[in-house]
């Protein structure tokens, strides 16, 4: 996934070319504020700017590559323009920072995503003539994380981390690495972030932690846990919507379920990464729940949450998964009936439990398996989807549709995407749509 945003023109300016998660979407955020702050203006493109701050992702080895091709790209500009500097933050930042300014790609700082307080600072000491370098775990910015902000690159949904950092290492996976220990922001500070937001006109709040059921939330009558903290975002004057992610499957608890399902505002909508369907491999990737564990906990969600929409992650080819493990997962993504399913090839990411695993499956294989089940993943969205038709949802109207004036797109509160028709409405609207016809990405109304 990448988002530009896009900056407007000034004395120095900047622009930030974001990749990844969510996360790094409000980091971005984050750093145009700071950036802002310290007298920088935004620039249109990234040619046109005189700083370009890509924030990076490392989940998988495509994520980097896609940067590191990207970057070489603009290196030609530096021998144009002596003033154009260009830095990284974000996870690669993290995990190779001091390794990039060292390069051959002619990367003039780094700055990792604990650090972005600093990251004014460390422009200014590349004006000064010096490459720099934030990447260490011993800067406190407990004060920059609590720090509040609106959402300034949309109008109408706000990303509110919650906690950050991740204490589960599964076994394949990189964030506990580049993102740190599980922290929580206090319960203040996110309902005060809620209510600025509100009074900015945002209607939905996505909230993100890697595992938002590990969330506590200190307060001065003692600690909320995350079930607690919906309860008073529920209360937050002009939010129409709240959703989260992401549910680690181990962690899930019955009062959340029960929360979902009665606070009005908080969509039904759950996202509880599979990762795989062979209870051999669960335990391997250090998941901490097998398969029978799993569907209990879907069932309980379905019961308990009317209309509710489950998502889910997925892996194939981790590091000795077998033809039937292969068909485990399969068999799951069929009879589990995710509504929508992010699938990915197993990514090898050194420093992880799994790296050190000989990789016997070939790429090729990989992406066979892959493709035979986002197939099947299809099929079972599309009939989900279908079974919507002649339904009336409610959706949250965003944005016009570019493609065919008149037409409006927004959110049903299960997360799907629906088109249809303005008929007066505007983006920021909440409005009812009667489904007319759907294909397994789109609803049409
Ligand atoms: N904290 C979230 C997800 C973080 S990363 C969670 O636990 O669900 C998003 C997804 O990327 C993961 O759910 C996983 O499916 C995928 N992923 C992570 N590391 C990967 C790797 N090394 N190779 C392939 N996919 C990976
Ligand atoms: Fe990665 Fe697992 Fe943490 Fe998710 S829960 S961020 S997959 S280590
Ligand atoms: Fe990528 Fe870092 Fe998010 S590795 S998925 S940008 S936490």
């Amino acid at each position: 996934m990448i988002r530009l945003l896009s900056l407007k023109s000034g004395l120095r300016s900047y622009y930030i070319l974001t990749y990844g998660c969510q996360m790094n979407v409000y980091d971005t955020d984050r750093m145009a504020g700071l950036m802002e702050k310290s007298g920088y203006s935004q620039a249109g493109s990234p040619e046109d700017a005189d700083i370009l701050i890509f924030n990076t992702c490392s989940v998988r080895e495509n994520a980097e590559s896609r940067v590191l091709n990207k970057l070489a790209q603009y290196v030609h500009i530096k021998e144009k323009n002596k003033n154009f500097i260009i830095g990284v933050c974000g996870c690669m930042a993290k995990k190779d920072g001091r390794r990039l300014v060292g390069s051959g790609f002619s990367i003039d700082f780094a700055v990792s995503p604990d650090n972005i307080a600093v990251l004014p600072s460390v422009i200014e000491e590349v004006y000064r003539g010096r490459k720099a370098v934030s990447v260490s775990d011993d800067t406190d910015d407990a004060g920059e994380f609590n720090a509040l902000r609106v959402s300034s690159s949309d109008s109408i949904r706000s990303y509110i981390p919650v906690m950050k950092g991740c204490d589960n290492y599964c076994s394949y996976c990189v964030v506990p690495y580049v993102r740190g220990r599980e922290v929580s922001r206090s319960l203040e500070s996110v309902l005060a972030e809620a209510r600025m937001n509100a009074e900015a006109g945002i209607k939905e709040l996505f909230l993100l932690g890697q595992n938002v059921n590990s969330y506590r939330g200190g307060h001065p009558g003692g600690e909320a846990d995350f079930s607690d903290l919906l309860r008073h975002l529920n209360e937050v004057p002009g939010i129409e919507r709240i959703r989260f992610t992401t549910s680690h499957p181990k962690d899930i608890s019955l009062k959340l379920i029960e929360h979902v399902a009665g606070l009005e505002k908080v969509c039904e909508y759950i996202h509880l990464p599979l990762q795989s369907g062979s209870d051999r491999i669960l335990a391997l990737m250090n998941r901490k729940y097998s398969m029978a564990r799993f569907r209990e906990t879907v069932e309980s969600i379905r019961e308990k949450i009317n209309d509710v929409a489950v998502t889910t992650d997925i892996i194939v080819g981790y590091p000795s998964e077998t033809e039937d493990d292969f068909r485990l997962t399969l068999d799951a993504i069929r009879d589990l009936m995710f509504d929508t399913a992010y699938m990915f090839a197993y990514s090898k990411r050194e420093g992880t439990a799994a790296a050190a695993t000989p990789e016997l499956i070939s790429p090729a294989e990989k992406s066979k398996r892959l493709s035979v089940l986002i197939e099947a993943q299809n099929s079972v969205s599309a009939m989900i989807n279908a079974s919507l038709v002649g339904k009336t949802l409610e959706v949250l109207a965003e944005r016009e549709n570019v493609k065919t004036p008149g037409q409006l797109m927004g959110r049903t509160r299960g997360n799907k995407m629906a088109v249809f028709p303005a008929c007066g409405a505007v983006p920021g609207e909440i409005v009812r749509v009667a489904v007319k016809s759907a294909n397994q990405a789109t609803l049409y109304g």
